[in-house]
This record gives C-alpha cells, structure tokens and sequence, in this order.
C-alpha cells in the first residue's frame, strides 16, 4: 500500500473522513496534514456520530499511529477538548510536528472582524464567509514569519510575554472594541489560555517531533502511510476560486510540502466528491440551484457546517469542476459519496460541460459563476449508482473505485471496473 494520499475534490465536505477512517484499517499512520479547526471530519461507528476538527481521522482504531504535520495549523484549546473527549485514548499513539503554527485569540478575533460585511468598505476587500476559526490571520502570521509554533511552547514562560505582547498589539491595532484592547482583559484572557497550554505540553512533550523525518522513516520501514487532506481543491489558495478559498492548500502537491514526503513517495492519490455539490460560505458555485429539490437535499444530506452550522449551498454535480480537479492533483482514483441522498429525487442533473466565452472548460476564477452550462439528466428511478458512475466516469476517464450510499462505515462499496 505505501503512501496513500485522500483529498477533497470539490469545495470541502465531501466526506473524506469516512473513507480515510475506512481505508485506515489497513494503514499503520494516519497523518492530517493541512487546514486547521475550521474543518469538521465526520465518521460513523455503529450508529454513533464521532466530529473531529484536529485529529486524524483513523484514531478508532486502536494501534494506528497518528501524526499531525506542520501544515495543520493548531488550535490547542480545540486539540485538547478532542483528545479528552476522544473514545479511544490516542496520547500514546499521536506524534505532532514541532513546526506546526498555533492559532490565538487574537486570529480568531481578526477574522471573525473581516467576516462583517461593510458597506462603505473601498478597500477592495470581500467577505469571505470563514469559519471564523482564525485560519487566515494565523497562515499570515506565518507568511510574515512571525507566527508561533509548536516548539515555542517548550519555553512557557518566554512563550506567555511573547504571546501576551502580541495579543495586546493586535487588539489596539485592529480597533476592536474598547474592552478587547484593554490591557488587563486581554492579560486575564492569555493567563486563562496558559493553563491548557501548559497541560498540553504536559502530556506531550514526549511526542513533538520534526514529524518530517518521523513519517519517512514509516515508509522506509515499509508501513502504510495514510495522508489525510482537509477542505477541497475548489477552496485551494493557489488552485480555487481566489479570493473566496481557505488560506491553506488542498491539492495533492501541498501534501508533500505540508508533511516532507517527496512526491515521487506518494504511490496512490484519491480523490473525493459527493453525488451533488455544496459549498458553505461565500463564492462562485457554478451549479448552483435553490427551490424544493435543494431544500430536499440539504434536509436528506444532514447539508448543514459541521464547524458552524450554516446550511450549505446546494447544486448539481459538476463533471467539468472535478476534471479540473482530475487535472491539478493527478488522482488515480476517484470515490463518490451520498448517492443515497439523490435516489428519491426520480431524476437528477450533472454538469457535463460549460462555457465561459469561447473557451469550453471549467476556470477556477470569481468570474465563472455565469457560465453557460451544458446539464445532462439521470433518470434514478429506473437506474442503479453503478450506472451513475459508470455515465460519469467515461466522461472524467478516472476511474471511480468505491462510492457509500449511508452514513456507516458498511455503507462503502466497491466498484467492479
Ligand atoms: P476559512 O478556512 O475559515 O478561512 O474559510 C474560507 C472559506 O473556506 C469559507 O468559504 C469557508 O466556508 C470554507 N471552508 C473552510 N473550511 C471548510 C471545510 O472544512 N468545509 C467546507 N468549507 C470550508
């Protein structure tokens, strides 16, 4: 198996936790390598309904080794509320890379204030619609190298001046209102925060690691390694629709820089998207519909943010938007969830092509939201999700391996090619 690399195709909330928990049965390290708290990866163990934001998702199974990389951008509040809450205990079992940036208050607080729509606003700048998790103020942080990683904690009485200067600095630069910008609030704020930052190196000193050379050591030693991405290659900060993406990246090639596993060591990339498409937040949706059958879908689907519960927006599948995302992150397999949540429905659409001016393909920029798109029809009525994904999958020419019609692990099936 070696490297087994798992991403979402689309715009995020594909269910790419369920097929990384199904696939790391089989794996000996799980790996999250990318995105931060503003994700929610959902699995279903016997009925029950596990969200995790941090952790890798194959930490049910028992002996799995579970590793954080430097690309995730860590929120220790959130990690430590999961670990307790966690049914199996992981502390032994998690290795997380010293490099990994830490997300603070003060992130949270600058990009819950970009979420306000200002009307007035001629700076040129839009409302993304983020989680509010602090994911972009902390990836800048890090682009102007002056973020705080995992390793800073090691020294927690120089981390707590450093941090406390810097929450201060933040608040009175970003005007927040008067009580965020006062001293004394924000002193008492950072001491109630050192508590769990001190119970956290506490418990894992011993496992902050340069995970870089921790996971190729895995793969000289002939384990399985499973890559977990998070988000979707449509919110990709280079590859998705700029601006309204996440700050991170989420195709294939990010894999190997947000971990330290050279491509040519990746041997198996899959790729993810649902039997529709949603998107949360802001930003071009080319297949986009609303009325009774997205009502329909959204209710069926459970199409609401697993982080912020916001109802997803809801459109058609849309075969030029994943060949797109065939193409960036060269998947060799494709695996499509929720056809379940499409069989009522008698008929239903997919995208097959579009044009935007006299080009005939998707583009991932603000403007395609007005493309002139081509819809064809399946009849589900009379028809299987195999013939689904066999009209489908000649016109990606990738091939489509397992698809999941239910929550449960049991509901993952296997394609006869
Ligand atoms: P941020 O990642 O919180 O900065 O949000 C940027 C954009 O990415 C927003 O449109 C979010 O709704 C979207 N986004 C971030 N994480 C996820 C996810 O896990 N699933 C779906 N959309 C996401």
């Amino acid at each position: 198996m070696g490297c087994t690399l798992v991403l979402g195709a689309t715009f995020g909330d594909e269910g790419k936790a369920k097929i990384v928990d199904y696939i790391a049965k089989d794996s000996d390290v799980v790996c999250r390598f990318s995105g931060g708290s503003n994700c929610g990866h959902t699995i279903v163990v016997d009925g029950k309904k596990y969200i995790n934001r941090l952790l890798p998702s194959g930490y049910m199974y028992p002996k799995t080794q579970l590793v954080i990389s430097q690309g995730v951008l860590l929120d220790i509040e959130v990690l430590m509320e999961e670990v307790k809450s966690c049914p199996a205990d992981i502390k032994s079992r998690l290795i997380i890379s010293a490099k990994a940036h830490l997300v603070f208050p003060y992130h949270k607080a600058i990009d819950y204030s970009n979420n306000i729509e200002r009307p007035n606003d001629n700076t040129g700048r839009c409302v993304i619609g983020t989680t509010g998790k602090g994911i972009g103020p902390c990836v800048a942080d890090k682009v102007n190298r002056i973020g705080f990683m995992v390793a800073d904690l090691f020294d927690l009485w120089k981390f707590r001046k450093a941090l406390l200067v810097r929450e201060i600095e933040e608040r009175a630069r970003t005007q927040f209102d008067f009580e965020e910008a006062d001293e004394n609030w924000v002193r008492k704020q950072v001491d109630a925060k050192m508590d769990i930052y001190e119970e956290f190196i506490d418990t894992f000193k011993d496992n902050i690691e340069d995970t870089s050379f921790i996971l190729n050591n895995f793969l000289e030693d002939g384990k399985n390694v499973l890559l977990e991405g998070a988000q979707g290659t449509l919110l990709d900060l280079d590859h998705g629709t700029y601006p309204f993406v996440t700050s991170t990246n989420c195709v294939s090639g990010a894999a190997s820089v947000y971990t330290g596993i050279p491509p040519k060591k990746i041997d198996r990339i899959i790729g993810v998207f649902k039997a529709y498409t949603t998107r949360v937040g802001n930003g071009p949706f080319p297949t986009e519909f609303e009325g009774p059958i997205a009502d329909k879908i959204r209710e069926v689907g459970h199409e609401f943010g697993s982080v912020t519960k916001r109802p997803r927006r809801i459109g058609w599948l849309d075969l030029p938007a994943l060949k797109f995302s065939c193409m960036i992150n060269g998947f060799d397999e494709l695996v499509m969830t929720k056809y379940d949540v499409l069989q009522d429905l008698k008929e239903v659409k997919f995208a097959s092509e579009y044009w935007e001016g006299s080009t005939c393909h998707f583009t991932a920029n603000p403007s395609m939201s007005t493309p002139k798109i081509h819809y064809e029809s399946f009849g589900t009525a009379n028809n299987t999700c195999e013939n689904y994904i066999a009209t489908i999958q000649r016109k990606l020419k990738t091939p489509i391996t397992m698809y999941s019609d239910g929550a449960d692990r049991e509901a993952i099936h296997h394609v006869k090619q």
